[in-house]
């Protein structure tokens, strides 16, 4: 072998094994624990099943989705409502079905015809079984941590620290 075979003979093994070393480092870190579906509710069986069958009613599937299910038909971005109830209240939700205006409570970007509707029309009955059913929408910790790092690191381009 003459000198100039060897040395791109040895630059070639330095690749392979970079491109090894990094394939085992991937999939090491790939490794970690899968810690399954975030999204979980409090709710018994009797109110899983009353407010489903108003949040069908109503059509609030027509904007939303809701245990990551996405509503093929939905052209409205409307936010999803899986463990929204991590960040907001029963109260907060109640009040904000109850407002003739849901606006005031929470501003829309969008056009009148795509915002929330105002369901103050409900009856108080159905207003508290939806607004109890949202508050039991839970996520687990960690997803909510990473979202909010992910969220921040987006809009911020800042490394988030807790
Ligand atoms: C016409 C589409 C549409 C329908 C129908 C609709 N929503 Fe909404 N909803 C929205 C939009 C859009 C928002 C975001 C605020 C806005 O733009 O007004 C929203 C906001 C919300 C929020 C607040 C989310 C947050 O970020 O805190 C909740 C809770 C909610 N909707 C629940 C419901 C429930 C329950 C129903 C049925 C009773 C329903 N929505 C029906 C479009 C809709």
């Amino acid at each position: 072998m003459r000198r100039g075979e060897k040395i791109i003979y040895a630059v070639m093994a330095v690749v392979v094994l970079a491109v090894m070393a990094r394939n085992v480092f991937t999939i090491e870190t790939q490794k970690q624990p899968d810690k399954g579906i975030p999204f979980y509710t409090t709710a018994n069986h009797q109110l899983m099943r009353e407010a489903s069958d108003i949040y069908r009613v109503q059509g609030c599937r027509q904007c939303h989705s809701l245990w990551t299910v996405k509503n093929m038909m939905e052209t409205v971005p409307a936010p999803a409502l899986d463990g929204i109830g991590s960040i907001r209240t029963e109260e907060w939700f109640y009040n904000y079905f109850s407002a003739v205006s849901p606006q005031t409570i929470l501003p829309s970007r969008l056009k009148k015809q795509y915002s929330m509707p105002s369901y103050a029309s409900l009856s108080e009955h159905d207003r508290r079984v939806l607004a109890q059913y949202m508050a039991s929408l839970k996520v687990q910790d960690w997803y909510l941590e990473q979202t909010k790092k992910m969220e921040y690191e987006k809009l911020t381009g800042k490394t988030y620290k807790n």
